[in-house]
């Protein structure tokens, strides 16, 4: 989480997009890659990105599941990240030794992650949830979590959610255009890593 400013959320319609994207990334300055198990073809592209791109860190995003926490581990997802928190996830990532970034958006959900060892947590959809506001707010008594809020951040918003101590980092998908990703955009893909890269000191 400290890796970078934003951790980047793909959504990969086309196993070709795969690796060019990732390498894109990677020459803007961004390496932990988040991949949705989303799309059918998420997997093989996490496995792909995994083989031919070993300066990116490539995770799976939208983990519901202990299957789906299997199968990125088998896809050599070097992290997890879930939208929700269920103590099965939770345990099956602890067994397969796959770090696990779970999501929540209210104060029990926080306490049960924390109860399975779970101190770094995404919180989503955050805008939506209550934003800067509600993490200012779980500074008292959560004092000890980390967040990287996700779900409705942008290049705009993002400094302001970075700022908060409890902040880590942020998630999101402006990174990412669908556009740019389905029309081959890499430098303009690399050029948004930059600026996010740049985020912290700003
Ligand atoms: C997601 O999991 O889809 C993330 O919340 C991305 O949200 P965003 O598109 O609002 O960045």
């Amino acid at each position: 989480m400290t890796d970078a400013p934003v951790i980047p959320v793909i959504v990969l319609a086309d196993i070709a997009h795969a690796v060019p994207l990732a390498r894109a990334l990677v020459a803007g300055g961004i390496r932990m890659l988040e991949v949705t198990l989303r799309t059918p073809v998420a997997l093989a592209c996490i496995e792909r990105i995994a083989r031919d791109v070993p300066q990116a860190l490539v995770g799976a995003g939208t983990v519901r599941s202990s299957a789906d926490a299997q199968a990125a581990a088998m896809a050599g997802a070097r992290f997890a990240v879930s939208p929700g928190y269920t103590h099965a996830i939770g345990k099956a990532c602890h067994e397969l030794g796959l770090p696990l970034l779970p999501g929540v958006a209210t104060g029990s959900e926080i306490l049960a992650a924390q109860e399975d060892g779970y101190s770094q947590l995404k919180f989503f959809p955050a805008l939506q949830a209550g934003g800067a506001a509600m993490l200012k707010a779980w500074q008292g008594p959560f004092g000890d979590v980390r967040f990287c809020p996700t779900g409705g951040v942008t290049a705009a918003n993002a400094h302001e959610l970075l700022a908060l101590s409890n902040v880590a980092c942020v998630g999101g998908s402006w990174l990412t255009p669908a556009d740019a990703v389905a029309g081959g955009d890499w430098a303009r893909i690399t050029q948004l890593a930059r600026a996010a890269v740049q985020l912290r000191g700003a």
